[in-house]
């Protein structure tokens, strides 16, 4: 979400003047755009700030903006500790940041301005994406849920869904412009149609599988994912539209939290650990093949070992393909961080190790098991050291596995363009290919990465029916480096 709202303020920024720094350009403008999901993405920014302030000092008319999560959570604090920053905005008025920064330029002052609830869907706003064969669209932002730990609610506000039309147009805009794959992004998409923020459209809660039908019937896109789920609300008629659309990727991306039941209810998460389990024989029935990865949380308040043993036992069962796993973190003003019983740093820690293990021992055995089979993957740029040491190339499979793989004799393989190889060896966090490539398909993907070309969005879609800042008065062409800090959503 952090990401795709970054393309955003890329494409608001260009819309309005700002070309994008080089590599070693020395920016007239930074904008960071922030997490505060994890108190270590919070410190992020602070850190980067200081090492701006002596390049500000040096540099007159540079400025500096911070946005996103953090500036939604610390407001004013942002610049009562670093008085140097020009703008702060929050997840709700992206579409402001031309107008603050013209602003706080005339009036030689830093202006913060942060709304209560969001101004204009982000969809309506043009986006500059960083990928040309890869595109997030958003199907809602906000989240209705209360999950303990998580201060993602009081920042990005009560879930608000698109209109499938509006979802569905961006999607193919995406594809006329060669991109592949999209990813479908919501905070919990399996409660999109629930609350969609045009009045006219019917509530429907088989939306988000009508939606993923409705890709299937998009010319061109050949891969779907979406991100994220919610355990307690994923329903059979999204498990049967993945297994009968096509393009719709055997991938599945479920947040455990926790294996423990009384964890579970301790953090207001409404599944236990037999649905959960339930949802993943449902989805490898339909779906043999699919990969299945996670979200975990270690050490929340209460914890006890029998219950982390739960987790573990969990894990052992649900053989995900990967798990993104995370130290519980107090989040001020969420319910958990002033829960008794905070468990001690040292145990999260000792906990997390051995959980950490336990998942890449399962991970490398999944993907031995994998060795021999033939995979189809789209090219990528760049992801991973591996390819650059080893002149491999990347890619990703269907079900979204890293693969490095030797190209060979095929020449004029590009990221963007579609292979199948073999794969012939394992490790726990990607795939070896080496023997050699099957087949080799270029696409307009390739086409457009060769050529530097990456799409853009104009605006999609009605906005929330609120008056909207009118655009901002073009600038002189500035240069601009957006950096993000931080890291996305979950469910
Ligand atoms: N502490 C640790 N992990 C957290 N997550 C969300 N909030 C916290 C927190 N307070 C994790 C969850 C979520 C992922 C994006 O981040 O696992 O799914
Ligand atoms: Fe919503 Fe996910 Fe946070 Fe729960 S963890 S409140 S589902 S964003």
């Amino acid at each position: 979400m952090n990401v795709h709202d970054s393309e955003r303020i890329s494409g608001l920024l260009e819309d309005a003047g700002y070309v994008r720094a080089g590599e070693d350009d020395d920016a007239d403008l930074v904008v960071f755009n922030t997490c505060a999901i994890r108190e270590n993405a919070d410190n992020k920014l602070y850190g980067n700030l200081s090492h701006l302030a002596p390049v500000k000092s040096q540099r007159p008319g540079m400025q500096i903006a911070v946005g996103g999560c953090l500036a939604q959570k610390d407001k004013d604090t942002v610049i009562a500790k670093a008085p140097w920053v020009d703008v702060v905005f929050g997840t709700h008025n992206i579409g402001s940041l031309p107008a603050l920064l013209d602003r706080a330029r005339h009036n030689e002052e830093a202006q913060v301005e942060i709304l209560d609830s969001l101004e204009r869907f982000p969809s309506t706003l043009p986006a500059k994406r960083d990928s040309a064969y890869s595109g997030w669209v958003s199907v809602s932002v906000g989240c209705n849920n209360t999950c303990t730990f998580c201060i993602v609610p009081s920042l990005r506000g009560k879930e608000v869904d698109r209109r499938p039309g509006d979802v569905l147009a961006e999607v193919r805009a995406l594809v006329d412009q060669g991109v592949v794959e999209v990813t479908l992004l919501g905070q919990n998409v399996n409660a999109y149609g629930m609350s969609f923020a045009d009045p006219d459209q019917p509530r429907n809660r088989g939306a988000f599988a009508e939606l993923l039908r409705a890709c299937g019937d998009i010319e061109g896109l050949e891969r779907v994912r979406f991100t994220s789920p919610h355990p307690a609300e994923f329903t059979d008629d999204v498990i049967e539209a993945m297994a009968e659309t096509p393009n719709v990727c055997p991938q599945l991306h479920m947040p455990l939290q926790s294996g423990s039941d009384r964890i579970l209810k301790a953090m207001r998460r409404s599944y236990r650990q037999t649905r959960f389990l339930g949802i993943l024989d449902k989805v490898r029935a339909a779906m043999p093949h699919a990969a299945i990865t996670t979200d975990i949380i270690v050490g929340f308040p209460g914890e006890t070992e029998e219950d982390f043993q739960a987790t573990l036992d969990v894990v052992e069962r649900a053989r995900f393909s990967s798990a993104f796993t995370f130290q519980y973190s107090p989040r001020p003003g969420t319910p958990a961080a002033t829960m008794p019983d905070q468990v001690p740093a040292d145990v999260v820690g000792e906990r997390y190790q051995r959980l950490i293990a336990l998942q890449e021992r399962i991970c490398l055995s999944e993907n031995e098991s994998l060795t021999g089979t033939e995979v189809e993957l789209l090219v990528v740029a760049d992801e991973g050291r591996k390819s650059a040491e080893t002149r491999r190339m990347t890619g990703r499979a269907r079900d979204g596995r890293l693969v490095h793989f030797a190209p060979g004799d095929t020449a004029g393989i590009r990221p963007g363009d579609v292979i199948h190889t073999v794969v012939t060896a394992a490790a726990p966090h990607h795939l070896i290919a080496d023997a050699g490539v099957l087949s080799h398909r270029r696409t307009r993907a390739g086409d457009a990465h060769e050529q530097s070309r990456t799409p853009t969005t104009a605006p999609v879609g009605v906005g929330l029916g609120l008056p909207t800042i009118g655009p901002p008065v073009p600038t002189p062409a500035t240069a601009a480096a957006p950096a993000s800090a931080g890291c996305g959503s979950c469910g």
